[in-house]
């Protein structure tokens, strides 16, 4: 487990960092002070904390006490976004620097990606009026980072960064002459919301990868708290690995981002949980271990900048519809429709109802049973049996996961599925899902491969993205001169997957089986790849148990 990482500057960053978010003023300084003391050496600051000052003392006691010298301690502050403007870049981190009573920071960090206009309020003190609000635009970023790398060239700030930036942006950003390139891109990562895809990228960019609220940010603002939200300090596997491993919860998640090779931020102002977190270090979490909380992932944000949001502008569009919080549950599903043929048959879902059960939307929470793998054993023999009988050729299952599957295929069956079928479309790609299956030489089968448009009203959310209507989906149909239909399905297809496709319009049905002439190139393919965001448009719901929450539902699949 490294204790420490390097920037591109080649300066070296202690992998965990106290945050200091939401620590006020007459607590901080005791925080930062048992903190130096037990060990840290980097602190993880910013201007809108508004407790920079207090922080300042107490590192300048610590140094004066000689337990270290000032190289030794890596510090972080953050440039608030009403100082974007070149013009001020340079006066708002000597502000810093003159309240953390230091000549310079180690890392200096645009706080997001987007500014304010200078007379903007703090989020702090309510909602930022709309007209305030500004559209990301890299050029404009561009030039406050000019003045970013001024403070380099000056000495203020040893190392520059960014923080919240999405794959799209740093894309964008990257592609601009920059003198100074960006060392991390600090971002909310925990076992719930992985940012693995982003923490590739900034691995092959050198750009290194910070975690924060690395715990879930339980004590967040109550407006960013959805009693859904599900609590990584309290999550089942976590607990479980504790136990394991005769620790606190808290360190498997700290220690789990220092075995991904990630700096992480953990937050607290609690004498004892400092020294706890700090005790991380001690923690070897095992394959196996890193196999479950890898599982976890469930792209859960806490964070989710509505104070930034446009008009209109929803929180998957802020964030380039990297990720979305599958959690929310507005979503209302009933059954879907898949198509029942003579020569194929599929257990509908993994789980049964009695025979009396009312429709799906309508199931009383006692009628519906937990997912158990030796009941539906029972039924796949039923199931072999009408192969044997020559009334189906061949069966198959639907709606399994990974670890559905793997549980199904560890029992004593004759006959292996052929097919999984399961909702698949752009937002939600399921490529584990389809790799296991393919090594297990299960048809990987999609359903509501155009995002299921016209199901019940009752199954649509507010803000839920449309495949047909993305953007990036229209651009591809403009250039090849086909329907955005076409698209989704063409690229289902060469994919390597089977693509259930309703219609009942004549020019539609014939549109679709058009797809087959539309060929996608690698660019297309790499753009599509990217929307993947794991949302699923039919979750489940009527058959979710008292207390189960979809990701259980779903296996944090
Ligand atoms: P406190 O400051 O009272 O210790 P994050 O780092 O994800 O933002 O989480 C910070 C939150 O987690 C704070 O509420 C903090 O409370 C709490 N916290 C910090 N360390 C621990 C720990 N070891 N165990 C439980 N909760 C913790």
């Amino acid at each position: 487990m490294a204790r420490v990482l390097k920037l591109r500057s080649g300066a070296l960053i202690p992998t965990i960092g106290l945050g200091t978010w939401k620590s006020a003023p007459g607590e901080v300084g005791a925080a930062v002070a048992r903190a130096l003391d037990v060990g840290y050496r980097h602190l993880d600051c910013a201007h809108i904390y508004a407790n920079e000052g207090e922080i300042g003392n107490a590192l300048t006691a610590f140094l004066a006490g000689g337990k270290a010298s000032r190289d030794e301690i890596f510090v972080t502050s953050k440039l608030w976004l009403n100082s974007f403007h070149p013009d001020d870049v340079m006066g708002a981190c000597q502000t810093t620097l003159k309240n953390l009573r230091l000549d310079y920071v180690d890392l200096y960090l645009t706080h997001w990606p987007v500014g304010l206009p200078r007379d903007a309020p703090s989020p702090a003190a309510g909602p930022i009026p709309m007209d305030q609000r500004l559209p990301w635009d890299v050029s404009k970023f561009v030039d406050t980072w000019k003045a970013m790398e001024k403070l380099v060239e000056r000495g203020l700030a040893r190392n520059i960064g960014v923080s919240n930036f999405t794959v799209k942006k740093l894309t964008e950003f990257l592609a601009h002459d920059l003198t100074v390139l960006p060392a991390v891109n600090q971002v909310e990562s925990h076992v719930y919301l992985q940012q693995t895809k982003l923490k590739e990228f900034c691995k092959s960019k050198g750009i290194l990868f910070q975690a924060y609220s690395p715990l879930g940010s339980p004590d967040r603002p109550a407006k960013l708290i959805d009693p859904n939200d599900p609590v990584p300090l309290k999550d089942p596997i976590i607990l479980k690995i504790a136990e394991k491993h005769k620790c606190k919860p808290a360190q498997v998640l700290i220690s789990w981002a220092i075995h991904r090779q990630t700096v992480v931020l953990p937050k607290s102002v609690n004498l004892d949980r400092i020294a706890e977190n700090f005790g991380s270090y001690d923690v070897k979490l095992d394959e196996d271990d890193m196999k479950q909380l890898e599982a976890l992932e469930c792209n859960c944000r806490f964070i989710k900048a509505q104070f930034l949001l446009l008009e209109g502008q929803t929180v998957d569009e802020f964030w380039d519809n990297d990720i979305i919080n599958i959690n929310n549950g507005q979503i209302h599903p009933t059954e879907h429709g898949s198509a029942f043929t003579n020569n194929q048959s599929r257990a509908h879902w993994p789980i049964g109802l009695a025979l009396d059960a009312p429709p799906a939307g309508q199931i009383p929470m006692d009628q519906r049973p937990g997912w158990d793998v030796k009941r539906f054993v029972q039924t796949w023999k039923a199931m072999e049996s009408l192969v044997d009988k020559g009334l189906v050729r061949s069966i198959g299952v639907s709606n399994f996961t990974v670890k559905k599957l793997t549980e199904l295929l560890e029992e004593d069956i004759r006959i292996i599925p052929s097919v999984n079928q399961v909702e698949s479309h752009i937002y939600l790609q399921q490529s584990k899902l389809k790799s296991f299956c393919k090594d297990k030489e299960i048809v990987f089968q999609a359903y509501s491969p155009l995002g299921s448009a016209d199901r019940p009203a009752a199954m649509v959310a507010p803000n839920e993205p449309i495949p047909l209507k993305d953007p990036i989906v229209l651009r591809m149909a403009e250039k090849h001169k086909c329907s955005p239909a076409q698209v989704l399905i063409s690229w289902r297809i060469q994919n390597g997957s089977a693509v259930v496709v309703k219609s009942v319009g004549r020019d539609r049905i014939v549109e679709n089986f058009g797809s087959f002439g539309v060929k996608l190139d690698e660019d297309d393919v790499k753009e599509i790849e990217r929307l993947d965001c794991g949302f699923r448009f039919v979750n489940g719901q009527f058959l979710l148990r008292e207390g189960q929450t979809f990701d259980e539902f779903w296996d944090h699949e």
